[in-house]
């Protein structure tokens, strides 16, 4: 023993103490790791994750294009099921329809939670969620049930959802029209016509097309801030312009509150025009009051808005960018619009199941281009088992939607827009549950009855009154890259829209 001790110091005084008290540490810290490692977690493969930041350092060069295909190399690499840590957030990334089923279907009673542990919506809702967007657990199905079920009523009234839409595309084709042909960026115009859309059924008000209310350019500088997964870890913090992203909910707030007071002082319960009325009126009547607390219900409000402008105004950008794009496809869907609906009145949904082939131009859109391209993130409640690993409670699940709809085993040349493919051989409409754009499961989307009515009666408005072009000396718009931030929205391109 003795000998021990003394070969030990003779061993020290050779390498040098700072050798050894390395030495040490590491020894220490893997001891640490091993001890603390969870035995029944055990995560799919993924990229190298460091201390502290995780795996920020390799996100950050392989996602700087910002195109939703930014991650498909790690896919490759690493399979359909991947491990990915930021900062202090695990997070698992589902890369097909069978994970993405498996999650938000077969385990739906663990994987519907959202992460508003995290820094950043901790901040904007508080740990517990609030709303229907970020809200978890009992409160949110029974806030998620009022919500469809009011949107419902609301477009029962005495003028329904579907009248306004078509009333709002008219607005959209006359302010078109001002432009005479000449070449004009369509962005403000689409998502001036779509927010009015949600302003009606929320505020009971649309906005001329010369006033931008307040809201929108709140809400679209909010939209491209975010920094994707940045966004779900403490990390966020450093990275992200704290400052500016909290200003700009508070001033979308205070121009909520201000509609809510007006709307106060004409209250009558027995006249219910919008959904703060109906937040007035169940906040007044104070049934469970638990789950309608104030905050629940302005949060709704707030939801609507965002999660209904922006998804549906860049599905239309993109729609124009197919069509001049493809004018062959333009074409024959101005054929079924002659012929089912003529020039005299606007396109209804009934008119939908008469035309197949605008129907599958549609699908092709939501498909193609993909506009919630990791859709919401979910979160684990429980440890759940998926894909044959064991995930433990509280990990952030991101079902990769874009992937999927890109995915050449279920779509021949995915990058390529072709509506055909949604037709079977005698002409008529094949329903795939592989198209997901609106997620699956109990989460998915809330307003997609809203969303296809909008898509489909802006849309065929447009191309009954218009043929889209490209304007001479400019480049075609890109039809498959665009700028991913809390959405995927195009690059700003101009059309000209010449008068059928
Ligand atoms: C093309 C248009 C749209 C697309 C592609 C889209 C897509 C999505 C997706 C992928 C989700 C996440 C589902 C999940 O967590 O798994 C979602 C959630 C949601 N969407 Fe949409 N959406 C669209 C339009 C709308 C509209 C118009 C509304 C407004 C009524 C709306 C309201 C919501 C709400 C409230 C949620 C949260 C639901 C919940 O957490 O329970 N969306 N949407």
């Amino acid at each position: 023993m003795a000998n021990l001790v003394q070969g030990f110091f003779a061993y020290i005084s050779i390498v040098g103490p700072p050798t050894v008290l390395i030495f040490v540490v590491v020894l220490l810290l893997s001891l640490w790791m091993l001890s603390s490692r969870n035995p029944r977690v055990n995560w799919p493969p993924g990229p190298v994750c460091f201390p502290v930041v995780g795996c920020l350092p390799q996100l950050m060069i392989i996602g700087r294009r910002r195109q939703p295909t930014d991650l498909f190399p790690w896919y490759e690499k690493y399979g359909d099921i991947m491990h990915v840590r930021i900062g202090e957030q695990h997070m698992i990334m589902l890369g097909s329809h069978e994970l993405i089923q498996e999650a938000f279907v077969k385990n739906a009673a663990t994987v519907s939670a959202r992460p508003t542990w995290t820094y950043l919506l901790k901040h904007i809702v508080g740990k517990d969620g609030a709303g229907v967007l970020l809200k978890s657990g009992h409160a949110w199905k029974e806030l998620r049930r009022f919500t469809l079920s009011s949107l419902r009523d609301l477009g029962l009234g005495r003028k329904s959802l579907q009248e306004r839409i078509q009333d709002e595309a008219r607005f959209l084709v006359q302010n078109i029209e001002d432009e005479n042909g000449k070449p004009f960026s369509p962005r403000f115009k689409i998502s001036k016509a779509v927010s009015n859309i949600i302003s009606i059924v929320v505020f009971g008000t649309r906005y001329d097309y010369n006033d931008t209310p307040e809201m929108l350019p709140v809400l679209e500088e909010l939209m491209q801030i975010g920094e994707g997964a940045l966004t779900l870890t403490d990390l966020a913090r450093f990275f992200l312009p704290l400052k500016k992203i909290f200003a700009l909910i508070d001033k979308f707030y205070s121009l909520v509150r201000q509609e809510v007071e007006r709307h106060r002082q004409s209250f009558d319960p027995t006249d219910i025009r919008d959904f703060i009325d109906l937040f007035i009126k169940v906040t007044q009547e104070g049934q469970d009051p638990e789950i309608y607390t104030e905050w629940n219900v302005f949060r709704i409000i707030i939801d609507l808005y965002l999660a209904g402008t922006d998804t549906t105004s860049n599905t239309l950008r993109w729609s124009l960018i197919h069509m001049v794009n493809h004018p062959d496809v333009q074409k024959r869907v101005q054929q079924e619009i002659d012929q089912v609906v003529g020039q005299s009145r606007v396109a209804k949904m009934e008119d939908k199941a008469r035309m197949p082939f605008t129907e599958a131009a549609i699908l092709e859109i939501f498909r193609m281009s993909t506009v919630a391209t990791l859709g919401v993130p979910h979160a684990t409640s429980e440890t759940t088992k998926l894909g044959g690993y064991t995930i433990p409670k509280g990990t952030v699940i991101l079902g990769d939607l874009y992937r999927v709809l890109h995915d050449k085993n279920s779509f021949e040349e995915p990058y390529k827009f072709k509506p055909e493919r949604w037709l079977d051989g005698d002409g008529k409409v094949i329903k795939s549950d592989k198209l997901i754009p609106f997620s699956m499961g109990p989460r998915l989307c809330l307003g997609k009855g809203l969303a296809e009515m909008e898509s489909f009666i802006f849309f065929t408005t447009l191309l009954q009154n218009f043929t889209f072009k490209v304007p001479e000396g400019e480049k075609p718009p890109d039809g498959v890259k665009g700028f991913n931030a809390a959405t995927f929205s195009p690059y700003d391109y101009n059309v000209c829209a010449v008068r059928r």
